[in-house]
């Protein structure tokens, strides 16, 4: 008998969706290309690059893990030659960076004419790794920093359909509605705020799961937003 792997209620949809997008950008990048995962952090995407000659950027200022780094750097002085890299990677660093024009500008010297840029930022995302957290990007503003860096054929797509922003939104709801009624109001305020707050808190914990489920099944993207952006970007040829 065929034993199927039970699926957990809530799936982190966008952890998904970065496997989704990695795994292209790395079908596309051929046998030994030079590859640079710029704010690699722990490495996920490494083992997608067994084929190519994968190399590792970050300041490693974090307690997080970090993967086996080859540059201990920041991104705006990275220690190569010019025109090093076929494709780089540069997946949920962005945010991270406080000035983005010089960092773009600095990926772009390392990257070969020709070469190509995978780049995912979130546009709806609690404040994370702080203090190392500055901005969110709509996809006007994206297109115009790669641009300015010299990048062309921009191209900005959504990560998840509108269905994994609802779940991330259920998600936070879940976590961060008081758990105590209390906290908020006294008195025969509560016979309104508490079934509000339990219920509402409760709900979400379960439509987070439903949403995760829905977005990996349709990705919609007719109306609403992404939770983030995927930018593909390519260094002229001349
Ligand atoms: C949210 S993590 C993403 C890690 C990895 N790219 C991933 O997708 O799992 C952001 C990473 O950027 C790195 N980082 C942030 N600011 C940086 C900077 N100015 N220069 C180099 N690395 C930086 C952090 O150390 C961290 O590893």
């Amino acid at each position: 008998m065929s034993q199927r792997k039970k699926r957990p209620w809530f799936v982190n949809a966008s952890r998904v969706r970065l496997s989704q997008v990695n795994k292209k950008f790395a079908a596309g990048t051929k046998k030994g290309m030079v590859v640079l995962d710029a704010g690699a952090g722990r490495g996920p995407y490494r083992k997608l690059f067994k084929h190519a000659q994968y190399e590792a950027a970050d300041f490693a200022q974090l307690s997080t893990g970090y993967t086996q780094l080859d540059y201990v750097c920041t991104l705006d002085d990275i220690p190569v030659e010019d025109q090093r890299f076929d494709r780089i990677l540069f997946n949920q660093v962005l945010e991270h960076i406080d000035d983005p024009p010089k960092v773009l500008a600095e990926l772009f010297r390392v990257t070969k004419p020709g070469g190509k840029i995978l780049c995912t930022v979130p546009l709806f995302f609690q404040e994370h790794q702080p203090p190392y957290d500055y901005f969110r990007y709509t996809k006007y503003a994206l297109v115009k920093l790669f641009e300015e860096a010299g990048y062309s054929n921009v191209k900005i797509g959504w990560l998840e359909g509108y269905f994994g922003t609802i779940s991330y939104q259920f998600h936070l709801m879940s976590r961060w509605l008081p758990a105590d009624p209390r906290e908020v109001v006294q008195g025969w305020r509560l016979i309104y705020m508490a079934p509000l707050l339990v219920g509402t808190r409760a709900l979400a914990g379960f439509l987070r799961g439903a949403f995760s489920r829905a977005e990996l099944r349709w990705k919609y993207t007719k109306h609403g937003m992404p939770k983030n952006y995927v930018v593909r970007a390519d260094r002229p040829q001349a």
